[in-house]
């Protein structure tokens, strides 16, 4: 029986660009990483994900791959990685690494020749060109995740299938190259000791070979489409081939949680994100219904359910949840929206109690351990993302969740490395270091850093139980700890308990105070 590590694991999203910079560059790299590695040891983390740390142009973030066998020259080398790996691994810390397997970057060596070889050569088969209407009308009028088209002429005249940005041409999985590759890829890396893959957009790499319009047949023509599930039973049949089981993780946006959980059945994923959770907004009701929903989705598969806080993609709690609407949607993150930080910041500590409490895998995106914001007013020639550009400016982008993390209260880059990084940092950064924060009994990193330790000395179960409890609140047991989060206006007494474990702020004497999550030993 291999050991399920991953059933109830604290996994750290490492975005290499952002986390430390080696040769000073003002660009992450591996380097970076190798050296902060005890810092992630005494985190408490049981593995790091990368986001993708291959040779790709960076149109978006790395999430445009060129070749997956190679590690982009601003991070390092192979070699780097594999001795990366290995460090971690003697640390007790796994590595899982990011697959993309809806699309590569257009300066992938397939794509270049199906540039090259013209309409109709077999070259193109592995992608999806077609022709327009006689009108010079795209083949169809989707609409991308990062706003406008999904098609780009070429010279030619013929249209290629993007669902993201035109640097990301949709491969075709009808081919059987695009199939077998992705099985290398993976075995590429598992025989490289990774422990596991982070699945890349995982309800989108079929499409309907007709190309109908968006609600024109019965099902959708590029979301869920069921002939993935066969694709990830041969992932798994990958991953089960290695004697100690590599895992599976699939970024699943899906609203309906019983399409969600059949990605999640024995012989497919082991595991996905749950971004029902992370939508929600800051109210008991919201996030009551959300766990209980996750529960009971995840429950008949006997798949953990995971919590996510935010990621690369997502405005950073200790903002969001300083916002009147504290919601969070992929398409609508906001410019000026009015938000007290104070709160945000109160808020997402008692978020993490109520995350690191709950059974199942726990995701800490870095710089949340320190509490960092979302950075709101990066010059716009400072910009990167994608996402803001396509949507004409609209759409703030995502690089206010990527700023480079700070290490030390000052320093040209916070510590971060030793040349001006690649996105400003507010003047605040030093403050939130983590040089700042280390010997702080009262920061964001020292309440992780508790959180993490006694999570996995005395929440090593699955059990789950709600305690009742007012409107309000949200309360619960896990054995013979409880949580308990006020969502309310005014204090509210503690249940029953012997120890006071933690707490995300001070308590009102026996009442937990607004926005406020406790633990407590019954
Ligand atoms: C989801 C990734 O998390 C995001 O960063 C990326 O832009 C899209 N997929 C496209 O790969």
């Amino acid at each position: 029986m291999v050991a399920q590590w991953w059933r109830n694991a604290v996994i750290y999203q490492i975005y290499p660009r952002s986390f430390a910079d080696g040769n000073g560059d003002g660009v992450g790299d591996l380097a970076g990483v190798r050296s902060r590695l005890p810092y992630l040891r005494d985190l408490g983390v049981d593995a790091v994900w990368f986001t993708p740390w291959y040779a790709s142009p960076q149109a978006d973030g790395g999430y445009d791959v060129a070749d997956y066998r190679a590690i982009d020259p601003a991070f390092g080398t192979l070699a780097e990685a594999e001795a990366l790996i290995g460090e971690a691994a003697a640390l007790g810390i796994r590595t899982i690494v990011d697959v993309v397997p809806n699309h590569v970057s257009d300066e992938h060596p397939w794509f270049r020749a199906a540039l090259a070889a013209g309409p109709g050569a077999p070259e193109r088969a592995r992608f999806w060109f077609r022709d327009g209407s006689p009108a010079g009308e795209p083949p169809t009028g989707w609409t991308s995740a990062f706003s406008g088209g999904t098609w780009t002429r070429v010279e030619d005249g013929q249209w290629y299938l993007h669902l993201f940005d035109t640097r990301q041409p949709d491969l075709n999985w009808n081919h059987p190259d695009v199939r077998r590759e992705h099985e290398e890829v993976l075995r590429f890396w598992f025989d490289r000791g990774v422990a596991g893959i982070r699945i890349d957009s995982a309800t989108m790499p079929v499409k309907d070979p007709a190309f109908p319009e968006v609600g024109e047949s019965a099902d959708h023509p590029f979301l869920d489409r069921d002939e993935l599930h066969d694709i990830y039973r041969g992932w798994r049949a990958v991953a089960d081939s290695y004697a100690d089981g590599r895992v599976l993780v699939g970024e699943i946006w899906l609203d309906d949680p019983h399409r969600f959980a059949r990605y999640l059945r024995s012989d497919e994923l082991h595991s996905a994100f749950n971004f029902d959770f992370m939508m929600r907004p800051w109210e008991a009701k919201q996030l009551r219904e959300a766990i209980q929903s996750t529960l009971d989705s995840h429950a008949p598969v006997g798949a953990p359910p995971t919590w996510v806080l935010s990621n690369h993609d997502v405005t950073r709690p200790a903002t969001r949840y300083g916002r009147v609407d504290s919601s969070f949607g992929f398409n609508a993150k906001r410019f000026d929206t009015p938000t007290d930080l104070a709160r945000g910041e109160r808020r997402a500590r008692a978020a993490a109690l109520l995350t690191a409490a709950l059974p199942g895998t726990l995701y800490v995106y870095q710089g949340d351990e320190l509490g960092l914001p979302e950075v709101e007013d990066l010059p716009l020639d400072a910009l990167r993302d994608p996402m803001h550009f396509r949507s004409g400016g609209v759409d703030p982008g995502r690089d206010g969740c990527r700023v480079p993390v700070p290490w030390t209260r000052d320093g040209v880059s916070y510590g971060f490395g030793d040349g001006a990084p690649w996105l400003p940092q507010p003047t605040r950064w030093g403050s939130l270091s983590v040089a700042a924060q280390d010997a702080d009994p009262a920061s964001m990193l020292t309440l992780y850093r508790s959180a993490l330790a006694m999570r996995r000395s005395l929440l090593r179960g699955e059990e789950f139980a709600w305690l009742a409890s007012a409107e309000d609140v949200i309360a619960f047991a896990r054995g013979d700890v409880l949580c308990v989060v006020n969502f309310g206006a005014e204090p509210v007494p503690l249940p029953g308990h012997r120890e006071v474990l933690l707490t995300s702020a001070g308590l009102d004497g026996d009442r937990l105070p607004t926005d406020v999550a406790a633990w407590l030993r019954v």
